[in-house]
């Protein structure tokens, strides 16, 4: 079977840190893309990531290039490339300078690799989702954005710490833009079945909730400089996995909706089948009022920032 190929654009913390979590899980090669004032410190990466394989046991190839042409062929393209944000700072604040770094990269990509997979993480993600799908041409299954998985991931880790349970036993669903107005769904959150409403209060739970929405700021303050990378890294490894492996997990992942959910022509959060063929289709689960309420909310605000992009598509 042909190597698997994987290009990473942006080679800071979350892009070496991803390609470092490929290589030892051997999956596919991967090849981490930069602009020339960072070739050295990346090509360092790199070379650094392949020397722990002998140590490690894998064989998979790290290389690093400030050429677009060596990413020809790739499978699964993942945009980490931007300005990440600073404390005080929200995710919006990023917007304009990173929707034109988003297009140029779109650009380069398309022309390589045609029939790639695209996952964005830049931020503001749900906003940057919808750049490089309009700047890509692609069909919106292909062009997936990662925040779900990351926003769940940190509820689950606050309710197993809240609960001292096995964090591998706790499941949640946390739907909705990328910021202060995600949306967990308590109703879909177990630990093993039982249902996260029968082992902890309401004032619990809504507490976990709220960190679990500052779940981003509360690492950006903590490190002072740049934003979380190893949980993020984590998440698009897992939503890799799935498209490569066409495992058909059902994630909550950055989809194009087209009427789901009531949302038109924007890029959210929604719980999706992940597969081979990228976003395979939106799971259009019944909200509560309750639960409309908030995903309204959050889809206003990424509309929003939608609003904000200078190239209206
Ligand atoms: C986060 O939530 C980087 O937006 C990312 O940490």
């Amino acid at each position: 079977m042909k190597r698997k190929k994987i290009s990473i654009i942006g080679s800071g913390h979350t892009g070496s840190t991803l390609a470092f979590i490929i290589a030892t899980r051997g999956i596919a090669d991967v090849m981490l893309v930069d602009r020339e004032k960072n070739e050295q410190p990346m090509k360092g990466k790199a070379l650094d990531i392949l020397e722990s394989g002998p140590i490690l046991g894998f064989d998979t190839h790290i290389s690093s290039t400030v050429d677009y042409a060596d990413t020809q062929n790739s499978d699964i393209v993942v945009m980490t490339a931007g300005v990440p944000r600073q404390p005080g700072m929200s995710r919006d604040d990023l917007v304009q300078i990173n929707e034109q770094v988003m297009i140029e990269v779109t650009e380069q990509v398309v022309r390589y690799s045609p029939n790639c997979t695209i996952i964005v993480l830049t931020n503001p993600v749900d906003a940057m989702t919808y750049t490089v799908y309009k700047a890509s041409g692609f069909p919106s299954t292909r062009v997936i954005g990662q925040s779900g998985v990351l926003d769940t991931a940190r509820f689950s880790t606050f309710v197993a710490e809240a609960l001292n349970v096995a964090v591998n036993d706790v499941t949640g669903l946390v739907l909705g833009g990328h910021g202060d107005t995600m949306v967990p769904l308590i109703r879909h959150s177990q630990v093993n079945g039982v249902p996260l409403t029968e082992l902890l209060s309401q004032e619990k739970i809504d507490a976990i909730i709220a960190r679990t929405r500052s779940g981003g700021a509360e690492i950006v303050k903590l490190l002072g400089d740049g934003s979380a990378y190893y949980a993020p890294s984590a998440a698009i490894y897992e939503m890799i996995e799935a498209i490569l492996f066409d495992q058909k997990r059902l994630l909550p992942v950055i989809a194009y909706c087209q009427g789901e959910f009531g949302l038109n022509d924007l890029y959210i959060g929604v719980p999706t089948i992940l597969g081979a063929n990228g976003v395979e289709r939106i799971v259009e689960l019944e909200l509560n009022d309750d639960e409309s309420v908030q995903l309204e909310q959050s889809a206003a605000s990424v509309e929003k920032v939608k609003a904000a992009l200078k190239q209206q598509f």
